[in-house]
């Protein structure tokens, strides 16, 4: 038997005065979880906090009875699922009659909002004969093609955290909430756009603030900058002019009007204390840059931000050269630094810091 959903939002019984409640808090709430890169925990739950409507949250883990498409907007999280539990002690008790038609119902539903064209299992043993015969009835029910490495509907099986059974998630959208609809170009080392919306917020955002990013790369930080609201000024550059075309690419894409332009960060001109914010990915040393190359940027890009930026200015940086940028913080007689956050991602573990001058 599938776990009873619990309707934590139907109003109590007709009353002569009832005050105006939202209709949607009398729709039927579903249970959903949130995937974030490891580190992310915290500005998603702080994200989370604003979806109106989301209840009993716990972690990354709420009751939401409004329309799913607003959970698509977060923008902290690689994805949303939606969840349902069973009673049943193994992943073989899904292949009974009656669960497999719960499933499938529990599945369509969540087909029907996001449009998914094919599905794949994610689970511990999903080579094993019972996954590939729930594949085999999910294919059949569901009129859409198993395809285990790239489909769309990812459904994924684990024990039952807060009891016997077992429970399945699904995710809600055909592709990760990090794919942005606006990247249509790639660059190799391109950043995780929640990490780069995590930066910006963890950063602080003011429509005052005058925004440079130096070695923007293909836009990730200037897009989800630009997508929070106004600010006073927003640039970038990049030494290269790939990188560049990248970027306008993607600004076009999304529909902004972000200033970028093929210029040396180091020498790009402008004159000293320009800018409130700087917000720089830097080369880490291997997909982008080398280790000995950086050797010799870090320290000149920290002497050059530190003329660009205003008195009471923020750089925040990030980056996976963590030895070597800890290393010229160390001891600095120009920057006060603390870490905001350190995240995994893609095999890598970069770090956050913000930088005030002292
Ligand atoms: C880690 S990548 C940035 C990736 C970017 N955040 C994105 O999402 O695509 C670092 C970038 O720094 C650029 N770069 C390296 N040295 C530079 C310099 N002196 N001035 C400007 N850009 C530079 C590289 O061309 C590369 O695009």
């Amino acid at each position: 038997m599938p776990r009873p959903q619990t309707d934590r939002f139907q109003p109590a019984g007709k009353r002569k005065s009832r005050p105006k409640t939202d209709y949607r808090t009398r729709q039927p709430a579903h249970e959903y979880e949130l995937e974030v890169l490891p580190g992310l925990e915290h500005v998603a739950a702080t994200e989370l906090a604003t979806v109106p409507l989301a209840r009993d949250i716990r972690g990354l883990r709420f009751w939401f009875p409004g329309d799913p498409e607003r959970l698509t907007r977060l923008r902290s999280a690689l994805a949303a699922y939606r969840i349902r539990a069973w009673d049943v002690p193994r992943p073989r008790g899904l292949l009974g009659n009656q669960q497999l038609g719960e499933l499938t119902d529990f599945l369509r539903q969540v087909i029907a909002v996001g449009g998914h064209t094919s599905f794949r299992l994610g689970a511990a043993g999903k080579e094993s004969s019972v996954m590939q015969r729930l594949a085999e009835e999910l294919e059949n029910a569901l009129e859409i093609p198993f395809r285990p490495e790239d489909g769309q509907l990812l459904i994924r099986l684990r024990p039952e955290q807060d009891g016997p059974g077992w429970e399945v998630l699904a995710r809600t959208t055909p592709k990760p909430l990090s794919a942005r609809p606006w990247r249509e170009c790639n660059m190799h080392g391109g950043l995780n756009a929640t990490l780069a919306y995590a930066t910006h917020k963890l950063a602080g955002q003011r429509d005052v603030d005058r925004i440079f990013n130096p070695m923007c790369g293909s836009g990730t930080l200037l897009i989800e900058r630009d997508l929070l609201g106004p600010c006073d000024a927003l640039v970038g550059v990049d030494i290269e002019q790939s990188a560049v075309d990248c970027a306008k690419t993607n600004i076009a894409a999304a529909g902004r009007n972000i200033e970028v332009a093929r210029i040396d960060a180091l020498q790009t001109g402008l004159s000293a204390r320009s800018f409130d914010l700087i917000v720089a990915d830097l080369p880490w040393g291997d997909a982008v840059g080398t280790h000995g190359g950086n050797a010799a940027l870090y320290p000149a890009f920290l002497q050059e931000m530190h003329r660009l930026l205003s008195r009471q200015g923020r750089l925040a940086v990030i980056t996976h050269e963590i030895r070597l940028f800890e290393g010229l913080l160390e001891g600095s007689t120009q920057w006060n630094a603390r870490e905001l956050l350190q995240v995994a991602s893609g095999g890598h573990n970069p770090k956050v810091y913000l930088l005030n001058r002292r």
